[in-house]
């Protein structure tokens, strides 16, 4: 039997990684060939959306690529990418897909042997793991339902801000001279990815048809009052509103939003 072979898209910098793949290609350094390479400009530009599109579209990994901390050509790029990253896997684990696919490290342009290292690592990883629920004919419906919600999380803006005001709200405080932990900020990101995540898997359930709050607790595995309570948040945001009364039920449908 064939080993399998997993698809891998790999984003690396062009300061860095991606002249450390060029170093291990040149020094005729080994490494699998199952990596797709996208240049850019710093790991801290890579999109999570963009990620989690490839996730959608059956890659079995994703690993992005920078220069290690202190040396990025932007500054702080590659430690907004270790933030995105880590909201990222987060929100990743809540769609059923493992979050392991997703991978960050640092190659330097001198570490050609390093770099063929972590593609040899990450590529047994994922032979580990198995083929993605998400490539081939036959995608699993439900991660799949997952990781779209999950995209319209991670474009949206409070993640973003979220992600992007960790530095400065634990090293400098918020606008109250007030500095927030390390753990109390990853509570509140844990908190914000929950609930968004549920919202977003709610507004796409009922762009497909009206649906009542216990038909929706039901079809996610939660609470009833959990549910209703998104649903006061969606309604307050314009994006879903009453569609009928069915019996005593009360059906609700997503909104357009133009
Ligand atoms: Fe390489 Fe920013 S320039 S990670």
């Amino acid at each position: 039997m064939t080993e399998f072979e997993p698809k891998i898209i790999g984003f690396l910098c062009n300061w860095c990684s991606y002249a450390g793949a060029d170093l291990a290609g040149v020094s005729r350094i080994q490494y699998p060939a199952n990596i797709r390479v996208i240049r850019v400009m710093c790991s801290g530009r890579v999109d999570p959306v963009i990620v989690l599109e490839m996730l959608a579209n059956g890659a079995d990994g994703v690993i992005v690529t920078g220069c290690h901390p202190g040396e990025c050509h932007y500054m702080e790029g590659n430690l907004q990418a270790e933030r995105k990253i880590k909201m990222l896997k987060k929100l990743i684990s809540r769609t059923g897909l493992e979050s392991e696919r997703l991978r960050l490290e640092w190659v330097s342009a001198s570490e050609g042997a390093r770099f063929a290292e972590v593609i040899k690592d990450f590529t047994n990883q994922l032979r580990n793991l198995g083929a993605s629920p998400l490539a081939g004919e036959n995608p699993d419906k439900t991660i799949l339902a997952g990781i779209i919600a999950a995209k319209a999380v991670a474009g949206a803006s409070r993640l973003r801000t979220l992600v992007g005001r960790e530095r400065t709200l634990i090293e400098e405080g918020n606008v109250y001279d007030e500095k927030v932990g390390q753990r109390e900020f990853d509570e509140v990101m844990d908190g914000s990815i929950d609930a968004e995540y549920i919202r977003n898997r709610i507004h796409l359930l009922v762009k497909d048809k009206p649906m009542s709050v216990e038909g929706l607790a039901k079809h996610l595995g939660l609470d009833p009052k959990n549910v209703l309570r998104h649903i006061v948040v969606l309604r307050q945001r314009g994006l879903v509103s009453l569609d009928r009364i069915e019996g005593e039920d009360p059906l609700y449908i997503a909104l357009e939003v133009s």
